[in-house]
């Protein structure tokens, strides 16, 4: 059901725009608040009378209102939304997303909405497979962008082929089955994230190349569906403004230790994505150290975090950690599951092209205690974060 949900309804330039109109009807009939804006050229497919009677509400589709100079907010339209879903999706509206482009003002929605955004696209088969159209597909797949597959049929050339628009009910569908599963993690979740900083004198640390970029993505996917999140970061450059979580800024691997371990008897399950350092200075001193001509500091091993967590992890908990690995990393993955006692490890490795630290994608494979293995594809780490919360609430 999409009782209550606000959905900002896009609609592009194509035959297909007609399929907007039962569109909007069943949407409404479900229960959802349908705000549309439309290109200029979808117009001339349907038109926006017919589309306003249907949603109850003005049909955006001008920057300006030229007889009396006010102006359409996307940026408020963006705030409203829960999920931007532009159906039917043009191989050229697609390209300018693909592309920031915002030369109207369904595409400045688009660059101002902070919720998800799903396309459906609809064109003729042979726009659809092309190269240029497949490589925007995958850029704004890369972007965290979902897409509703065009089923194969016959289409407006009288050709038959992948093209059409998806139909409205199987639209329907996939937004009511996308907000079931955005809002059934009914859980509470401790996820730690980034690099730690071990100092070895006021101004100097030891540290890694950790972004935070795939642990604060898990964060925004396990509040976005449900759950209530304490996130634990080393010194990270990213923001959070989700109000399910609970952000707790740490720097060391000693504070970050002290605080996951007051926070996970309280907690359902842990998901440990921290770069955590392995070692830290014996001696941190007090003032700079001046220049000199050698110096070695000495190191001593920091707390293994989740191994303490999978010691006193109850029956009912799930926890779960990552395995950065260079080579043999198979084996090397399967022996930290097993004494770090996770329930599941997630495995990238840095031998794989866009995985790994700093990058806005990842490739990971999954290994459960239970001996399964998935294997996914290269993914953005908003999808990466998806598939690795499915898992975690399989299981938990
Ligand atoms: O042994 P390694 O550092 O590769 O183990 C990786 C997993 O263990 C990650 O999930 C990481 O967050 C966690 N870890 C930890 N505390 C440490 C070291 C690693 O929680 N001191």
């Amino acid at each position: 059901m999409l009782q209550g949900k606000h959905i900002l309804l896009g609609i592009t330039g194509s035959i297909a725009a007609y399929k907007a109109a039962t569109l909007t009807r069943l949407l409404i009939k479900q229960g959802a608040t349908v705000k549309i804006v439309m290109t200029p050229l979808a117009k001339e497919f349907i038109t926006p009378v017919t589309l306003a009677t249907l949603s109850k509400n003005t049909v955006l589709s001008e920057f300006f209102h030229h007889d009396d100079g006010s102006w359409n907010s996307h940026v408020e339209l963006g705030l409203w939304a829960d999920v931007f879903i532009i159906a039917p999706c043009t191989a050229n509206s697609l390209a300018k997303m693909a592309n920031g482009i915002a030369d109207n003002l369904l595409l400045t929605s688009y660059l101002s909405v902070r919720c998800p955004v799903v396309i459906a696209p609809a064109m003729d088969m042979d726009m659809y497979a092309h190269k240029a159209t497949q490589r925007n597909i995958a850029t704004l797949q890369q972007d965290g962008v979902s897409f509703i597959e065009p089923p194969c049929g016959e289409l407006a050339s009288g050709l038959e082929g992948k093209g059409r628009m998806a139909e409205p009910e199987a639209i329907t569908q996939w937004l009511s089955d996308f907000f079931d599963k955005k809002e059934s993690l009914k859980k509470k979740i401790l996820i730690t994230a980034g690099p730690t900083y071990e100092a070895i004198d006021p101004v100097r640390f030891i540290g890694n190349y950790s972004s935070g970029k795939m642990g604060f993505a898990i964060a925004e996917e396990a509040a976005n569906r449900g759950a209530e999140v304490i996130l634990i970061t080393g010194p990270v450059q990213i923001t959070t403004t989700n109000p399910r979580i609970t952000r707790i800024d740490v720097k060391s691997a000693q504070e970050m230790y002290e605080a996951a371990l007051q926070h996970f008897p309280t907690v359902d399950g842990a998901i440990l994505s921290a770069a955590v350092a392995d070692f830290t200075p014996v001696t941190k001193h007090n003032i700079k150290i001046k220049e000199k001509q050698s110096l070695s500091v000495d190191l001593k091993p920091t707390p293994d975090i989740a191994q303490e967590l999978g010691k006193i992890k109850k029956t009912e908990q799930v926890l779960a950690g990552f395995a950065l690995e260079t080579n043999n990393e198979f084996e090397h993955a399967k022996a930290k599951l097993e004494k770090k006692n996770f329930d599941f490890i997630v495995l990238n490795s840095l031998a794989d092209k866009g995985a790994g630290f700093g990058y806005d994608t990842n490739k990971i494979t999954i290994i459960k205690r239970t001996g399964d293995v998935i294997k996914y594809d290269l993914k953005s780490k908003k999808e990466v974060a998806s598939d690795i919360i499915s898992v975690f609430s399989s299981l938990s």
